[in-house]
């Protein structure tokens, strides 16, 4: 064939594409901290491939199956090579991944397995005179699941398997993701795109996320999802959404993961013909008693229901004149036979309430503690309000030793930036978590409650609010995957600290280099100080523009509703600014132990970070390092949008050791956060001086626009919430 002048020019176009292509190094992130990317030490590989030259995995079932191609996969990219598997264990230089009964009576003898739960592991290295070998065993096939996840971590981090001594439970029962998805694929404060399900072709149509999804929960020991909106459609209960969740619930459980569903209180109504969705009637006794049936000749090992009721315009039993404790006890009875639970979640507040919100679900679940029956779960937000940069916890955990109570993170960053805001989220859910409650002495760390060991609970829980959508890398920002990865650690084990979790991450996620991961976990342990300080110094809260809470709005009281107005909550005046909770105002602080009581009330004592979330205090009130209150505010935001500049510096000495795609995508997210953050700063402190009426501290830096610019900016396009063009 002969060439002409156009072609051969178009061939040439091609090459250079192709070569172009080729050296601009991509990752879009889709692999999450499961790349397995071939070990970059040639000694270290050298090593591992010695030690592991055969794989032995027992037979049968399907989660032997996801191991075993889990292993090759793993293993194959790692050492880079075929990876052999032996059909009969030569324990010579060989991983053995076998269920504890079915070892040999000396191997047995080295392991004990009164220690391990059933979701439990053991992996040890043994050499002794018969055996070259690392052997992973379990009492149950997700045991081992979870062991060969964590014995593929070490590899990606490289560590020796020299003398492994490795035994995990899980100190949690119940380690959840809630998604806030709609049926129309629209996610509640979702950033990263929309819903992972597929309604629409589902169930023949399985599409390959699912196993992934499935696979990178089980990697961090999550063993359960809640599918929809807590905001529930009723419909997710109908036969022909059941079919899809059925399908979803197949692919899923030979990875450990259970399917729970929102219920809808009024579903009686909208989908059964009933009248009435009282939890006392008869009829919707029995109705949820068939429905919750139906379900479980579908999902034989379904989770349960999740349930937001009266709360934000959900239905609910005081719609009826009954309490949470009758409608959660009524779903209770419908999943009892089926081994399920009811987490009924705590977040209440009342517009017919017109105590501080802060108190109001103490006030309604505290005094019915004992009284819910033993497969009810009360979920409980972190903190008493709603998912601030920071809370103080919520006083609920540990006033209630008779009730199980489950944690509730949000991963997603609905008050964090969203997901174009660089916050590493452990951070904050390590510091809830380490909090003493105080309320069986010094030492009832908030843990302790989540734990169950400080009450002895039988069963217990942790939810996160998933960030996740078909987003390529799942998370839309690529550091929003650590969000996910440590809320699946802190849930299997809530002491882990983050700084170890940060570190993990990054490791399995980029790269083991020193240089790389010294100075990037640094950066993330301290963006969520960043985020505090740039957002809701010195204790402030909800001061976000109304709907899709992006962005400032501390001068928003137009709200039909009080407790949604930001003013409700910074009570900014002529004489000062901050919510006093102490007896002289809303006496939230007596919800607490006495210890935190006194602890917090004082101004001696109270601890800065916390100080305009308990007390009002006068504009010049004088800070522990001697300056002004207003000063002190004006620092810190200026504080957080130079630690936002400090984090851009980071970055960008980062670029050797990360792709390229990776790395632009980060440069570019940065650039947003720094503009945020200096909004932040100009909108909230021009606001505060309209009250103040003091000059800006030395150290902050001029606004670079008006108050009224910054009170005339709208934003139709915020994703999160179905957004409204006028
Ligand atoms: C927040 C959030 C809502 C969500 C609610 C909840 O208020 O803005 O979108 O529905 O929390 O947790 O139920």
């Amino acid at each position: 064939m002969k060439l002409t002048k156009k072609t051969r020019a178009a061939y040439l176009v091609g090459l250079l594409l192709l070569l172009f292509n080729m050296s601009f190094s991509m990752d879009n992130g889709y692999n999450l901290w499961l790349n397995y990317s071939k070990i970059d030490d040639a000694s270290l590989l050298e090593t591992y491939r010695n030690q592991l030259q055969t794989v032995f995995v027992t037979d049968g079932g399907a989660t032997m199956d996801v191991i075993k191609r889990e292993l090759d996969r793993g293993l194959g990219g790692l050492l880079q090579q075929e990876v052999r598997f032996e059909p009969n264990p030569t324990f010579q230089n060989q991983l053995i991944v076998s269920r504890y009964a079915e070892l040999g009576e000396d191997l047995r003898t080295l392991v004990d397995p009164a220690d391990l739960t059933s979701e439990g592991y053991f992996i040890r290295t043994i050499e002794n005179k018969k055996h070259r070998m690392v052997l992973i065993t379990a009492q149950t096939d997700i045991g081992l699941l979870y062991g060969t996840f964590h014995f593929l971590r070490i590899l990606q981090m490289h560590q020796a398997l020299d003398g492994l001594q490795v035994m995990e439970s899980p100190k949690v029962d119940i380690r959840m993701l809630n998604h806030w998805d709609n049926l129309d694929r629209t996610v509640e404060r979702g950033y990263a795109g929309f819903s992972i399900w597929n309604w629409h072709t589902l169930p023949d149509y399985i599409d390959q996320r699912y196993i992934d999804y499935a696979r990178a929960n089980a990697s961090i020991g999550i063993n359960g999802t809640a599918l929809t909106n807590v905001n529930a459609n009723g419909l997710v209960l109908t036969p022909h959404y059941l079919e899809k969740v059925k399908a979803l619930a197949d692919v899923f459980r030979p990875y450990g993961l259970k399917v729970y569903l929102t219920a809808r209180f009024s579903a009686p109504i909208e989908i059964g013909g009933l009248k009435t969705a009282d939890p006392l009637d008869a009829d919707v006794i029995q109705w949820w008693k068939d429905k919750t049936k139906e379900i479980y000749d579908l999902i034989p090992d379904f989770g349960g229901f999740l349930v937001k009721a009266n709360s934000e315009g959900q239905p609910g039993p005081q719609n009826y004149g009954r309490t949470h404790l009758d409608g959660a006890n009524l779903l209770a009875d419908a999943l009892k036979p089926h081994e399920g639970v009811v987490i009924w979640r705590a977040f209440v507040y009342s517009e017919h309430d017109d105590t501080d919100r802060a108190k109001q679900a103490y006030s309604e679940f505290v005094p019915d503690d004992g009284k819910y029956r033993d497969n009810v779960l009360i979920q409980v937000k972190n903190g008493p309000i709603d998912f601030q940069p920071r809370e103080p916890f919520h006083p609920m955990f540990g006033a209630m030793p008779k009730t199980p109570l489950m944690m509730e993170f949000q991963i997603t960053k609905e008050y964090l930036g969203f997901a174009t805001h660089l916050v590493y989220l452990p951070k904050l859910f390590e510091e809830v978590l380490r909090s003493d409650t105080y309320q069986k002495g010094k030492g009832s760390t908030v843990a302790k409650v989540v734990d169950g060991s400080l009450n002895h609970k039988k069963v217990t829980g942790m939810a996160g609010v998933a960030n996740i959508g078909t987003d390529a890398n799942w998370t839309g920002h690529p550091f929003g995957q650590a969000d996910w990865y440590g809320f699946g650690r802190l849930a299997w084990d809530p002491y882990l600290d983050s700084g170890t979790i940060a570190e993990e991450w990054l490791r399995c996620t980029f790269t083991n280099n020193e240089n790389f991961v010294g100075p990037v976990k640094k950066m993330m342990l301290e963006s969520r100080e960043a985020v505090v300080n740039y957002m809701n110094p010195l204790g402030l809260h909800h001061m976000f523009d109304t709907g899709h809470h992006y962005g400032p709005g501390p001068w928003v009281d137009n709200l039909s509703r009080p407790e949604w107005n930001p003013v409700y909550y910074h009570k900014a005046d002529d004489e000062g600014i901050g919510f006093d909770r102490t007896k002289t105002g809303s006496d939230a602080l007596s919800q607490y132990a006495p210890e935190l009581g006194e602890k917090f009330g004082n101004l001696e004592t109270c601890p800065e970070e916390y100080l305009l979330w308990f007390h009002h205090l006068p504009w010049d009130y004088q800070l522990k390092n001697g300056r002004t209150l207003w000063d002190g505010l004006g620092i810190k935001y200026q504080q957080g949008v130079d630690q936002v500049g400090d984090m851009i510096k980071t970055w960008e000495d980062m670029k050797p050791f990360v792709d390229e795609y990776r790395h632009n995508q980060v440069s570019m997210l940065l650039g947003i956060q720094l503009k945020e953050a200096k909004w932040w700063r100009d909108a909230c402190m021009l606001y505060f001086q309209t009250y103040s009426k003091m000059d800006f501290p030395k150290e902050m830096e001029k606004p670079e626009n008006t108050l009224e610019h910054y009170k005339s900016l709208q934003f139709p396009f915020a994703p999160g919430i179905r957004p409204t063009w006028n």
